[in-house]
């Protein structure tokens, strides 16, 4: 009845249905001895002018993360959850894979050089592995796409083969690495995180996530983070990058030793967030994204 009772009143409100057949239709499908009750309710419905009871129900986000967004980001933050509540546009590469905007920033922003061993640490699919990889037969680096997910790594591999990228998938959990200290000349983590930024990827994503996931997520950062550290050359650079817009996944992690802050200005459309940067989805109509690049003291 519940079910019916909604689908009554979503077609009053929002799908301009006649009220007279929205009552009609919804009414017939109810019980028969509910009938006179689901007609008593939806008609007071069709009367009522509509009163949402609050910013976050209108919105259609759990007040938790409502609240949250809305203290990390301020005037920013209606703007924000009103544009994860639109389709994002498709943006698709000169190789023809398909990836948002501000993702392929990320990639380009670790200036992977012709000639360069590049580990990308969370790389399923491997959207910026592909993107950061040398071609068949251009030249270009040589990325190594690790992930912990052996069915994740697979679609990497699919990737890689239908674009000839010199990228070798690797099954590796990322916060016990089996590579070499000081081995890469770059290292792209792309970690796993709350996804806050790109909620409109994934429209059901805010209803499963939690407070406590974020927590448990901060410290797998942490943790992958440090090992991504060791992993880079001296001289050579990291970049930490995450499709969440909140500080605790990005800004708040403590610098691992031995790297430095490079505070170059990464490629792509990005403003200052800390010493990190930020690009919120109704800027320029990408996924929100944090990245914050660090080089590796000589
Ligand atoms: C944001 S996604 C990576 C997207 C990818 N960089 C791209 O551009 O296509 C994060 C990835 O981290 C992986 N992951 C989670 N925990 C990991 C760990 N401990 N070690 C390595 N990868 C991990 C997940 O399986 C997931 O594929």
């Amino acid at each position: 009845m519940r079910t019916l009772l909604r689908l009554g009143a979503y077609q009053l409100h929002f799908a301009g249905v006649r009220p007279h057949a929205a009552v009609a239709e919804t009414v017939a499908l109810a019980p028969k001895r509910l009938r006179a009750f689901a007609n008593a309710i939806l008609r007071n419905v069709s009367r009522t002018a509509m009163v949402w009871p609050d910013r976050a129900t209108e919105l259609s986000y759990p007040q938790w993360m409502f609240d949250l967004l809305t203290a990390e980001l301020g005037d920013d933050a209606l703007p924000v959850m009103q544009r994860m509540n639109e389709p994002p546009p498709v943006s698709v590469r000169d190789d023809g894979y398909v990836q948002d905007r501000a993702s392929q920033w990320v990639a380009a922003s670790v200036g992977a050089a012709p000639g360069e061993r590049v580990l990308d640490m969370c790389a399923a699919p491997g959207g910026k592995a592909t993107a950061m990889a040398a071609r068949e037969g251009a030249d270009g680096a040589f990325v190594v796409a690790a992930d912990v997910a052996a069915q994740r790594v697979h679609l990497i591999g699919s990737n890689v083969a239908r674009l000839s990228a010199a990228v070798a998938p690797v099954v590796a959990d990322g916060t016990s690495s089996p590579f070499v200290a000081g081995s890469f000349d770059r290292v792209l983590l792309d970690a796993p995180c709350s996804g806050l930024g790109a909620l409109r990827r994934r429209p059901d994503a805010r209803w499963r996530i939690t407070a406590p996931d974020i927590d448990n997520l901060v410290l797998l950062q942490g943790a992958l983070l440090n090992q991504a550290a060791t992993l880079v050359r001296p001289g050579g650079a990291l970049v930490y990058s995450v499709c969440t817009l909140t500080a605790a996944e990005s800004i708040n992690h403590t610098v691992p030793d031995g790297l430095d802050v490079d505070t170059a200005e990464p490629t792509g459309a990005w403003e200052p967030f800390a010493h990190g940067w930020r690009v919120l989805p109704h800027h320029h109509d990408t996924d929100g994204m944090v990245l914050i690049r660090y080089r590796r003291r000589s």
